[in-house]
């Protein structure tokens, strides 16, 4: 279940951000969570499993289209389908949006989304 980012979920939405390639220091995960927390258009959510958070996902919403900048699954729940759908939930969620990538998601992506992504 994909479920909006409050700021109770701080904690473990750093945790699951820290997997991100260049969110290791704690500097880096502050700031990206302060940008989901203040800005309007970039969106944090986490996926829960039973009681567990154990997915995150993060978009930076447009016009026609959102950008995936973050999404980490936790390492004991990996090679489930997790991550494909979490990808697939926020796209039900936005149907007439055109899902973007940066460098970094664009590889994972691309499994699973015909159209060219690549905004960075
Ligand atoms: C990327 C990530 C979210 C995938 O989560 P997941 O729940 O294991 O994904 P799924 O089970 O739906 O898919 C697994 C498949 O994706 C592949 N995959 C994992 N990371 C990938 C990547 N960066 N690029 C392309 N494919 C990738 C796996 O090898 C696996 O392939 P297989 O099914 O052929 O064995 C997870 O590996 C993760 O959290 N990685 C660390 C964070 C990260 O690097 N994020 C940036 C990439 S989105």
């Amino acid at each position: 279940m994909l479920i909006r980012y409050k700021k109770t979920y701080e904690k473990i939405a750093m945790g699951l951000l820290s997997y991100m390639p260049g969110e290791h220091s704690v500097k880096a995960l502050q700031e990206t969570i302060q940008k989901y927390e203040t800005e309007d258009d970039w969106q944090l959510y986490l996926w829960k499993k039973g009681e567990d958070f154990i997915g995150l996902l993060g978009i930076e919403i447009d016009d026609d289209t959102y950008t995936l900048h973050h999404l980490s699954v936790n390492p004991s729940f990996r090679g489930e389908g997790i991550g494909k759908a979490i990808v697939e939930r926020i796209q039900e969620q936005f149907p007439d949006k055109e899902c973007l990538s940066t460098d970094e998601t664009d590889d994972f992506l691309k499994r699973f989304i015909s159209k060219e992504g690549g905004a960075d």
